[in-house]
């Protein structure tokens, strides 16, 4: 039976399980591949640990440049993550022909046209289904399944520490700080937890998504971008008061000559599917012509569920290895002299209902001064609210507009924050709010 020879670079949480899969499912993976999957050495700097994986002398070794340089490996795993050397180890296992599989959304959102091309022009796959969602298959859902369909929309909850922040608060009121401590506890943040609350990590995501889904080059550079480090318990308790959830969303649309692409805390209805994803779980929901609707939801990070998606890929290498192909599926699922290049929607040109929360003294005429400046600026209202009363301080005053248009969102607000009856900031978030068209 045809022997296929595995290099590992990186042994932390999801390398780890990447070697418990291929040693303990070995005899699973050979019966469904046709060969032999044979994890011939892993790299990490770590040689000691014990990570409980049951391993032949000599399989651990300390540096990666031998793996990567190892004529007689055809698949290179990378799980160091990072932009820096895990980028020079890919380049490289790349032009010695290997296949490579990695899970790094932040290098393939900020590097992945130039990888994906030294791919294709060295003949390799370079393939990246863990990136996104963990365990959740709709980097092969874009690519494969919906092959036939035009993709109009998708919307994911894609950032599982953000799911798990926004769920502690909302279910018993945590502060934010306390429910952040325990997702890193539970070992689904990254590394550096900024890149999961501000965003960044899910804009990575959808970065590779809308380039799967609208034949685009990635363009991680122009999505907007807003994390959930502001949103406070009080916001959350208002939007159920409203009949919303609040949630970090990846949002991108067909727009014909452009894409919406955006990233931030968004409420949505109660009775909306993605409002019932709750703590560390991702989903994502794909409107397609074809299809309608579709929703894939599942663990978006961890040891065993990434390490699953991580597998999915070797075995599609695995199995065009044994017939011989490579570049069979294309990584972005268009053609090369496909991809195009399309302009994002500036977020100044968004329109879509807001929600906002002024802190106002509690006079006669604050309400009218500020819905004439909103007014001012084509914002219609469709419910204001004032949340308790107070003689001597900031009362929350709460608005929930009609569709307005973002650029004239910020220019009224703008205004409204020098109005001397306000203190603090105007609180923002944007609601996406299917069964409210106007
Ligand atoms: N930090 C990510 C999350 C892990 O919390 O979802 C997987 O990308």
């Amino acid at each position: 039976m045809k022997v296929i020879n595995v290099g590992l670079l990186g042994c932390g949480t999801v390398g780890t399980g990447v070697a418990k899969l291929l040693i303990e499912n070995q005899a699973l993976l050979r019966s469904r591949v046709g060969a032999e999957l044979r994890l011939k050495n892993i790299a990490d700097i770590d040689t000691r640990r014990d990570r409980g994986l049951d391993l032949a002398p000599g399989v651990m070794v300390p540096d990666a440049l031998p793996v990567v340089d190892d004529p007689e490996i055809d698949i290179i795993i990378e799980m160091i993550g990072g932009e820096g050397i895990a980028r020079e180890l890919i380049l490289k296992a790349i032009q010695n022909g290997k296949q490579v599989v990695t899970a790094n959304k932040a290098l393939l959102a900020i590097h992945g046209n130039a990888l994906f091309a030294a791919a294709a022009a060295a003949g390799v796959d370079l393939a990246f289904e863990a990136s996104v969602g963990g365990c959740m298959p709709i980097i092969k859902t874009l690519r494969e399944s919906l092959v036939a369909n035009r993709i109009h929309a998708m919307t994911g909850i894609l950032n599982g520490t953000c799911n798990y922040i926004l769920t502690k608060i909302s279910e018993d009121g945590s502060p934010f700080q306390e429910a952040l401590a325990e997702a890193q506890k539970n070992g689904f943040a990254e590394a550096d937890p900024t890149l999961d609350v501000e965003g960044f990590d899910t804009a990575h995501k959808l970065a590779l998504l809308t380039a799967l889904a609208f034949g685009m080059q990635i363009n991680y550079g122009d999505i907007y971008i807003e994390g959930i480090s502001k949103i406070t318990p009080q916001d959350i308790g208002f939007a159920a008061d409203f009949g919303y959830r609040v949630k970090l969303l990846a949002i991108g649309k067909d727009r014909g000559n452009a894409v919406e692409a955006r990233v931030h805390p968004t409420m949505i209805p109660e009775d909306n599917i993605l409002s019932s994803v709750s703590g560390s779980l991702n989903a994502i929901t794909v409107s397609a012509d074809a299809v309608g609707d579709i929703l894939l939801s599942g663990r978006g990070a961890g040891m065993l569920p990434t390490a699953s998606a991580v597998l999915s890929d070797v075995v599609d290498i695995a199995r065009n290895l044994v017939n011989g192909a490579t570049g069979r599926v294309p990584a972005l699922s268009y053609q090369r002299d496909q991809i195009r290049k399309v302009p994002l929607l500036p977020i100044e040109e968004l329109t879509t209902h807001y929600y906002f929360r002024f802190s106002a003294l509690d006079r006669p005429g604050v309400l009218s001064k500020i819905s004439g400046i909103l007014g001012n600026h084509e914002i219609s209202l469709k419910s204001v609210h004032q949340k308790g009363r107070k003689t001597d301080g900031a009362v929350p005053i709460v608005m929930l507009t009609h569709r307005a248009r973002e650029a004239d969102v910020k220019q009224a607000l703008a205004e409204i924050a020098f109005l001397d009856v306000v203190s603090d900031r105007p609180v923002v978030i944007r609601i996406e709010d299917d069964n409210d068209p106007d």
